[in-house]
């Protein structure tokens, strides 16, 4: 049984945090946003996080698990802590370690004894070296730290099972002493643990999320190429899945990335190449490919429907992808934004999202919907923006006789075109068919 504090209960935060209950431990969550500390002690849990919810509960009542927004006794009474803060985009594409900064005075500022730091936040390279300044420089005394870096690779929405299945644990760290605690704690996961420098394990995160990013930007860039060419992509990746240095995952054509972590983490990467005088082609080409993906499907319904002005669109989905209600640069958001730029009105839903939605977007051209067939209703057409499962059973009929127009872009590849089409919709899906001036094109040869 160890001693933990995680400076900052967000997603990341209060996951690691609630699982390192779960194995045994004592943990205190700390956040400084006092409305979200006193939603956890009263049973609620800030954000959706599916089978979240249950284990707080059960590690809260075995009294293994609490919160504060307390820094100070949290780091007193712990002998671990774990920094877990947001490091946002900052406009300049860095990444923004105000938070993290922010964190290593609290902690240096409360050392009352030997202390592993460990920083899950994603950070760039060097960041664990401030960190440790930080915290020397605003103890009061000097006691022995050791920062650790531990990168975090879970994913929203299965936030939980990947805490507790990791495919790897990352260690970067040099003091052997620090090492064998870190190995300690995460024992019962049974899971790879990889060990290197601090730095080399920041960027490992930078560099995962990075190749991720570009797996989803490669493939978008073939779907759009087979569109021109009308070849079914989905073939495309079937055909190239089976090449196990390929793999099938993460071969999703669709309206691009989001959420809190691939577009920051793209640029950041970026940034602190572009700061070294190495302009970053590929990661910058990333980016660019996703920004378009959005761009793409504001033109497909510009030419639908003959303009945007005065017609209705309905976005399924908010969140930047399922099971989660966290629409930080969400596609879904982006692509409202557009389209309310060019004058259409937009209805929409998600199932868990819609407050979050509004509050990032508010109500200026748009009609938060509690239910699918409510936002269908007199649109001119539906983008599916994101896959939550409830509108894989949609019924097109029941879409098709309320709607005032026809088209349903299907941004995520679910549906079934000949179902769609047999509801008298029109279907258009990422890199399945023909974009229709190229289909004219094709009919006039
Ligand atoms: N969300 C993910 O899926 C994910 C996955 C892997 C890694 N990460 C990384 O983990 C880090 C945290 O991400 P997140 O999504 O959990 O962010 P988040 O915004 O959900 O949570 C951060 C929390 O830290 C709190 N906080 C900020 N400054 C603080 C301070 N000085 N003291 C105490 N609390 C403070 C905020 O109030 C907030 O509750 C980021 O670096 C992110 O890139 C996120």
């Amino acid at each position: 049984m160890r001693r933990i504090a995680i400076v900052g209960s967000g997603y990341v935060g209060l996951v690691t945090g609630t699982c390192f209950s779960e194995l045994g431990n004592r943990v205190v969550c700390v956040d400084n946003d006092a409305a979200k500390i006193e939603r956890l002690d009263a049973g609620e849990v800030p954000f959706y996080e599916p089978s979240l919810g249950e284990m707080i509960a059960r590690n809260v009542q075995a009294r293994r698990l609490t919160f504060t927004t307390d820094v100070a006794a949290a780091v007193r009474g712990s002998e671990i802590i774990f920094i877990a803060v947001g490091t946002p985009m900052r406009a300049d594409g860095h990444a923004d370690l105000g938070a993290v900064r922010a964190a290593a005075r609290d902690i240096g500022a409360a050392l009352n004894g030997p202390k592993i730091v460990v920083s899950k936040s994603t950070v760039p390279v060097e960041t664990g070296e401030m960190v440790s300044s930080i915290i020397r420089r605003h103890a009061r005394a000097q006691h022995p730290i050791s920062v650790v870096s531990n990168p975090e690779f879970l994913r929203e929405g299965s936030a939980v099972a990947d805490f507790l299945r990791p495919d790897r644990i990352v260690l970067g760290t040099e003091d052997a002493a620090a090492e064998q605690v870190m190995r300690e704690l995460y024992a019962p996961l049974e899971a790879p643990i990889v060990v290197t420098d601090v730095r080399t394990a920041e960027m490992i995160k930078y560099a995962a999320n990075a190749f991720l990013a570009t797996k989803i930007s490669f493939i978008n860039e073939i779907a759009n190429i087979c569109e021109l060419l009308d070849v079914d992509v989905r073939a495309v990746c079937n055909g190239i899945g089976y090449d196990q240095r390929i793999g099938t995952k993460f071969l999703n054509p669709g309206i691009g990335y989001g959420g809190s972590c691939f577009p920051k983490d793209v640029r950041a990467l970026e940034q602190l190449a572009v700061e070294r005088d190495y302009q970053a082609p590929l990661l910058h080409a990333v980016e660019l490919v996703n920004r378009r993906q959005i761009e793409r499907t504001v033109v497909r319904l510009e030419r639908e429907l003959g303009g945007l002005r005065g017609r209705v669109v309905a976005v399924l989905g908010l969140a930047f992808k399922p099971n989660t209600d966290d629409v930080r640069d969400a596609p879904a958001l982006a692509l409202i934004a557009r389209l309310l730029d060019r004058g259409a009105a937009v209805r929409a839903h998600d199932p868990i999202a819609n407050a979050l939605a509004r509050e990032a977007l508010g109500t200026d051209g748009i009609v938060f919907c509690d239910d699918m067939y409510e936002s269908v209703s007199g649109a001119d057409a539906i983008v599916l923006a994101t896959e939550w499962n409830e509108f894989r059973a949609l019924d097109f009929a029941r879409c098709a006789a309320s709607m005032r127009g026809s088209v349903l872009i299907d941004g995520r590849n679910v549906f079934d075109p000949d179902k769609v089409r047999a509801a008298g919709l029109r279907y258009l899906g990422i890199g399945r068919v023909k974009l229709p001036d190229q289909l004219d094109a094709a009919e006039r040869k």
